[in-house]
């Protein structure tokens, strides 16, 4: 049985991971919607966050607020004390790429790169933009060993069409995960899947928190949202403690 716990004590921050102060978000193409209508959540270094709630309530606005990707209308979204609306989108693009795992349903592998070189580029990326210079053969052990950990070792140059859906999904995970992000936003991972790739997705997942970083989980399956340290529904544009 798989426990993901949230273990505080790793890391000590002295400031929340992730905070969200009424957080609003409208759409306004066609008809007006407001899916994020004053959104407050802290989530600290060790938490495992779940959200639940009907299919199109706003769980994916809220991630992508949370990442970054949307600009809410109002509110404050900070993410490790950074005011994401308060940067420029340079300083956001590097947040995002050296502090985020995104898991997002639409994530797509690179199809024309291999399964090695899908798992080096956020590591390449992390090169590009901070002063931690990982070398070629840093890379490569840290690819090897997530191949291992997938199960996978011996498929490092298949490209992505060449595995099945439940290993693609983990390549999706492990390629989020390989640059030990704080804050892992992840969209629905298991829904497609049977309940064995689910569970070897999670068994990815568990780690996260339990390094000192968070994750922030859309699920409707309710094995992981019951792991969860903070359980939330979202409904009527705000997040409802389970
Ligand atoms: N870019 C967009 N423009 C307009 N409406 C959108 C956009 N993205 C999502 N929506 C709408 O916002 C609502 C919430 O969507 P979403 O966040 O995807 O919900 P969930 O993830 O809970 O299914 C839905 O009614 C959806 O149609
Ligand atoms: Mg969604």
């Amino acid at each position: 049985m798989i426990n993901v716990t949230a273990n505080r004590d790793v890391i000590k921050f002295n400031h929340p991971l992730c905070e969200l102060k009424n957080v609003v978000k409208t759409y306004k193409s066609g008809e007006i919607i407001c899916p994020v209508d004053g959104v407050s959540l802290r989530c600290e270094a060790g938490d495992f966050i779940s959200i639940e709630g009907p299919s199109g309530i706003g769980k994916s606005t809220l991630l992508y607020l949370v990442g970054g990707l949307l600009q809410a209308d109002s509110g404050e979204i900070l993410v490790d004390a950074t005011n994401l609306q308060s940067i420029s989108e340079h300083d956001l693009t590097i947040l995002r790429a050296t502090k985020i795992g995104f898991i997002f349903q639409e994530t797509n592998l690179f199809q024309a790169l291999t399964v090695g070189e899908n798992l080096a580029f956020p590591l390449k990326i992390i090169n590009k933009y901070t002063k931690t210079k990982l070398g070629k053969a840093d890379i490569n052990q840290k690819v090897e060993a997530y191949l291992e950990k997938l199960g996978i070792g011996d498929r490092r140059d298949f490209l992505p069409h060449q595995l099945s859906v439940g290993q693609r999904r983990r390549l999706v995970v492990a390629r989020a995960l390989i640059k030990e992000p704080l804050l892992v936003l992840a969209d629905e991972p298991t829904n497609d899947l049977d309940d064995f790739w689910a569970s070897e997705v999670i068994k990815l997942l568990q780690p996260v928190p339990a390094r000192g970083g968070a994750l922030m989980m859309v699920t409707h399956n309710m094995l992981w949202a019951e792991r969860a340290n903070c359980r939330y529904t979202m409904s009527h544009g705000i997040l409802a403690p389970k």
